[in-house]
């Protein structure tokens, strides 16, 4: 009697688990994982290796206390991109009290993990608020594991750029310039103080500001880190010595005095592309988008790519990351985050097909949509 039994409450869970098989995206819809638990990776990365995606993201709890890193990086791995199945914390924060840079009750956001072939080792960089420190201490950091699922072992953190002048900064800027201290913020004397050089001066010595990041990998397996930086004005765009584990020093300005947040970028056709968001916290606003035929730039800006319904505030979502669907030629997901900062679990997942139009990036709202998009030449459009 027992034998069938038990086949019978195998056979159920099993078809059980068949239904819940996932066939599309279902942007900011509740995005269950193997267990049934919506996804808990905010400001999220993907990594594509050995036939699997892995994704990488902030692990939220309930309260505004989720706010901070109570728990670390929560990573899942998929082969379809719509079911994820849960690989656990793979960098997890310290003890409180250890003194360890990343203790509990830091700021560890959007987490961003890239192969390198030449260590064999993966590589996790984030943006990293010191305990206690609100948002001042504006610092990147980075964790590696030999595998992609971790666990990774915390490095350190960094203020990039210290002592080197980005390319191209004029020999003028690199004094102070008169009556700059007094000039009051948000001011365009102030904006255009800055886009010349303000904050790059003040933070020469300690090294620049790094807030919101993306990783992007160039086929020629270099590294670049691209941060909001001098006070979340200007973005940076650095490179990554060979290990991925630090920085070569050659670095430029994006979109200076721009206030440009939540990079995320992506190559296609020989172009770069740049997507990023205003500086308005947690609450959402329009998208921005860049282009330029050289990683170094000049970048030029081009329009909103979200267009229709809720275009000004990106869905009510904010960039992270942009992924290159494998295996099909120009297929790029836009990743983006619905925040809930009451409550920073419920946050939602905004995931859409990024369509070009010329060099313009597009982004079209849908309620369901499969990666069959991408199989329909030129159209881009969600099904
Ligand atoms: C957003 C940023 C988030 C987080 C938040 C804190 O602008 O994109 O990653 O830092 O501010 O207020």
């Amino acid at each position: 009697m027992k034998k069938p039994l038990l086949l019978g409450v195998l056979l159920a869970v099993a078809s059980l688990a068949q239904a819940q098989q996932r066939t599309a995206f279902e942007p900011g819809n509740v995005w269950p994982d193997n267990h049934g638990t919506h996804l808990n990776a905010h400001g999220a990365g993907a990594l594509y290796d050995h036939g699997r995606y892995y994704l990488f993201g902030e692990h939220k709890i309930a309260g505004r206390a989720g706010n901070s890193a109570q728990v670390g990086v929560h990573c899942y791995s998929s082969k379809d991109l719509y079911n994820w199945q849960d690989e656990g914390i793979a960098l997890a924060v310290a003890p409180a009290g250890s003194g360890s840079e990343i203790e509990k009750g830091c700021v560890l956001e959007r987490p961003k993990v890239v192969f390198n072939k030449k260590t064999g080792q993966y590589v996790m960089w984030f943006h990293l608020e010191l305990k206690g420190q609100g948002y001042a201490a504006a610092r990147t950091a980075v964790a590696v594991s030999s595998k992609a699922t971790g666990p990774y072992r915390y490095v350190r953190s960094y203020r990039p750029g210290a002592g080197q002048w980005p390319l191209g900064y004029q020999e003028g800027w690199k004094q102070p310039q008169p009556g700059e201290a007094a000039l009051k913020w948000w001011t365009p004397e102030w904006r255009t103080a800055v886009a010349q050089g303000l904050f790059v001066r003040r933070d020469f010595d300690k090294g620049q500001m790094a807030r919101d990041m993306t990783i992007f990998v160039d086929d020629d397996g270099k590294a670049y880190h691209v941060a909001s930086s001098e006070e979340n004005l200007t973005l940076h765009l650095a490179e990554l010595t060979d290990d991925y584990q630090g920085f070569t020093g050659k670095w430029a300005t994006i979109a200076p005095a721009g206030h440009n947040e939540a990079p995320a970028l992506c190559k296609r056709g020989g172009k770069y592309y740049l997507i990023t968001s205003g500086c308005t916290g947690w609450a959402p606003n329009a998208a921005r988008s860049f282009v330029a035929s050289f990683i170094w730039g000049p970048w030029q800006q081009l329009g909103n790519p979200a267009t229709g319904a809720d275009a000004d505030s990106t869905y009510h979502s904010q960039s992270t990351y942009i992924l290159p669907v494998a295996g099909k030629k120009d297929a790029f997901i836009f990743m983006a985050d619905r925040w809930t900062p009451s409550n920073p679990i419920d946050g939602g997942y905004i995931w859409l097909p990024l369509s070009f139009e010329g060099d313009q990036p597009r982004l079209r709202w849908a309620d369901r949509w499969t990666l069959g998009v991408f199989d329909q030449p030129k159209s881009g459009a969600a099904q």
